[in-house]
Formats: C-alpha cells, structure tokens, sequence
C-alpha cells in the first residue's frame, strides 16, 4: 500500500455538531475529506492531530461563550425594557477549506500555528438585530465586558464597503479556561440588521456564483438593492421610535 505523506492530518468538528470529520492536509494546501479511514492516519503527523483536536476545541469553546454571552444580554435587555435587540445569532467554525484558502491568500504556509496566528475570523458569530441602533448598542455591550478584549473595530454601517456591504465587524477575544492555562482567544463578531443581512446573503451568492467577476447589471442592481436596505433601515427605524414614544405617552396617561 502506498502512503501519501501529507503535512497535517486534520480532525475537524462542526460546531454544534457531535459528528468528526478527517481531512488531510498536504503541502500545496489542498485538502481531502474522507471518513472513517483512520488507518492512513498512520502516514501523517501524529502531533498534528492533538493540537488540531486542541485548537478546535479552544476555537469552539469561546465561540460558545460568545453566544451565551449574547444570549444573557438579549434576555437582560428583554427583563429591563421589554424588547429583544437581538433577532437571532448564527456562530460558526471556519472550514479547514477556507482557513487553507486564506493562508494561501496570505502567502502563508498552511500550518496550525499560522491560521492561529494569522486567520482571526476561525471562529465567527454573527448577531442579527431588527435597528441600526441595536448594532451599536451591542457592540457597546461587547466592548464594555471586562472579560472582552476588543483587538479591531470596522464600521462598514457608517463607511459601507463600494459593493453596498453594510455590517459592524469586531474582533474580539474572550479567555477559554483550561485545566492549565488560559487561552485569550479571537472571535470574529458581525453585526447587522435583519435587512443587511439579507443583502449580504445574496451578495455573497453572487460572488460565489461568479467568483469575484459579476456581470455589470448584477452588481449596480445589488447596488441599488443595497440603498433600499438602508433607506428601508431608516423608515422603519423612524417608524419604531415614533411607535415608542407614542407607547410611552399612553403609559404616562394611565
Ligand atoms: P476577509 O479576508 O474576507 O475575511 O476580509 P477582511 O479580513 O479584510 O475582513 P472584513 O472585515 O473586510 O470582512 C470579513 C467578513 O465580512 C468576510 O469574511 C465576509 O463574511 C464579510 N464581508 C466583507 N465584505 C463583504 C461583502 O462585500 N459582501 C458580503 N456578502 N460579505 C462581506
Ligand atoms: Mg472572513
């Protein structure tokens, strides 16, 4: 039988979820999905399936936290003024695909200690609220957690990006307790409102579809689509304070 020596041999476990997955790794980066064929596990690196299975525990272990987090903020602002900022929260562990992918990208060798070091979206959470103001209500109440590290900040909601991406992005770091050492550990947090994020769906739809190189009519159309995102963030904005206050003056009169 012949071994193909691979560099890292990889033990992938989607978030939430108690199934494994193996993926070999090999030194142009490509990666193969296989299952249950540990035999050939053999041919790679025994240490690298210890600090992968490591990693990905730490990784998932703080974007766990994050989502509890959220979930206590949401329930909080929900007993204080009755009302849920927070619509839903969709958390996810970066494939070893697309880690693979951006360390290329970065003209990086595709090792654990580099996509440690250099990949800071491995794990994402991405918080859906009904407002715009909701957005920066949150990332307040991010920020100001005295666990919370806030290592960079993009506004993409006051500075959109040229193809219409609206969106607040925070890394982040939040310590995961082992048994012998704690690990500040890096959280991609987006930000963004129902609307936005519907936009941001279809976008990424298209990119994926195209790879980077949409027909023109696609993307000014994604273009305008993007304007009535915002403008409609506005009207019904406007439209829940004007709700508010007229809630507020009926509960002054009782
Ligand atoms: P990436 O290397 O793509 O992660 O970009 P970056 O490291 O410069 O960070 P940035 O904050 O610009 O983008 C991080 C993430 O935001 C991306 O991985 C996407 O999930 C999302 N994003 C950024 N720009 C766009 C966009 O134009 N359209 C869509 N749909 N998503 C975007
Ligand atoms: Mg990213």
């Amino acid at each position: 039988m012949n071994y193909i020596h691979f560099d890292h041999v990889i033990w992938y476990t989607e978030y939430g979820s108690p199934d494994a997955y193996l993926f070999w790794m090999n030194p142009e980066g490509v990666i193969r999905e296989r299952y249950g064929f540990r035999m050939e596990l053999t041919a790679g690196k025994g240490e690298g399936i210890e600090s992968w299975r490591e990693v990905t525990l730490i990784y998932n272990a703080a974007l766990r936290q994050m989502e509890t987090k959220m979930q206590i903020l949401n329930e909080e602002f929900q007993h204080v003024h009755q009302y849920n900022p927070i619509e839903h929260i969709k958390a996810r562990i970066k494939t070893p695909e697309s880690i693979v992918k951006k360390l290329k990208r970065y003209g990086q060798e595709s090792t654990i200690d580099n996509m440690v070091k250099y990949v800071k979206d491995i794990a994402g959470i991405r918080i859906i609220c009904s407002f715009t103001s909701d957005i920066y209500r949150i990332a307040e109440m991010i920020a100001e957690q005295r666990d919370i590290k806030v290592i960079e900040v993009k506004d993409y909601i006051t500075y959109p990006k040229a193809s219409g991406y609206k969106s607040y992005h925070m890394i982040v770091t939040v310590p995961v307790y082992l048994s012998d050492r704690t690990v500040d550990t890096r959280v991609e947090v987006q930000i963004r409102t129902v609307a936005m994020d519907f936009w941001a769906s279809l976008e990424h739809k298209m990119h994926y579809k195209f790879e980077g190189d949409a027909p023109e009519h696609i993307r000014n159309e994604l273009i305008e689509c993007a304007k009535m995102v915002s403008d409609l963030d506005a009207r019904m904005l406007s439209l829940n304070d004007e709700i508010l206050a007229l809630t507020q003056a009926e509960e002054k009169e009782l």
